[in-house]
């Protein structure tokens, strides 16, 4: 894993602009919402998966051998930090058909304020696979923390985080606990509001996913 160089890309692209300006939208559908979401993360991860490794292998197309590249380490893992997270992993899935999944439910204690762990499961080769992890806010980057630290224990071979909206506020937090974490985001929001949210944001990206709010 590269070290302390608190990468962080804002993908700068019209269709992404575009299409969070839609989710952004508070009168947009809980439908169109979801498929804006799954839109907006496949092209987050071709982002994410630009720098994957090539080998060559030797084909034949129906007129000659030729060596043409092939993807050297297709073992991938796309972590979801619950509940929001799997709003990103449908679009994900769709770009990395094979990679393997796993998710993390994380919440906070509304007493002690801390981060507690209620879920786990990663594939069980996790410390062969690239990770991803998943979660569309990094607003306070509490849980994004906690989930990167929980999945270092692990030791995958890589990891990112990936997200539709980052605050400045949470990429401070998130690198000075994980330097060596790349972050890829559609956007950096102004700032949060006192109760944790992102302005302009885009609202409770599992209420509007889901339909709970
Ligand atoms: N979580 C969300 O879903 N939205 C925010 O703005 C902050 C945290």
């Amino acid at each position: 894993m590269s070290n302390q160089q608190k990468i962080v890309k804002e993908i700068k692209h019209p269709l992404i602009a575009h299409k969070l300006t839609l989710m952004r939208d508070k009168n947009t559908s809980i439908a169109k919402f979801r498929s804006l979401i799954k839109e907006v993360s496949l092209l987050l991860g071709y982002e994410a998966t630009r720098k994957m490794q090539l080998d060559e292998k030797e084909i034949e197309t129906p007129l000659e051998k030729a060596k043409m590249p092939v993807l050297r380490q297709k073992k991938s893992a796309l972590i979801s930090v619950l509940r929001a997270g799997n709003g990103i992993l449908d679009g994900m899935i769709e770009l990395m058909p094979t990679a393997h999944v796993g998710h993390i439910g994380l919440y906070r204690d509304p007493n002690s304020h801390s981060i507690i762990e209620y879920y786990l499961k990663f594939p069980k080769d996790i410390n062969q696979r690239s990770a991803m992890v998943l979660d569309p806010m990094l607003a306070t980057g509490y849980s994004a923390v906690t989930a990167v630290k929980r999945l270092k224990q692990v030791k995958p071979t890589s990891i990112e985080f990936i997200c539709i909206v980052a605050s400045p506020e949470g990429i401070q937090f998130f690198h000075e606990h994980h330097p060596d974490v790349p972050i890829i985001t559609a956007s950096i929001d102004r700032e949060l509001n006192s109760k944790g949210y992102i302005l302009p944001g885009l609202g409770d990206a599992g209420d509007r996913l889901f339909g709970t709010q």
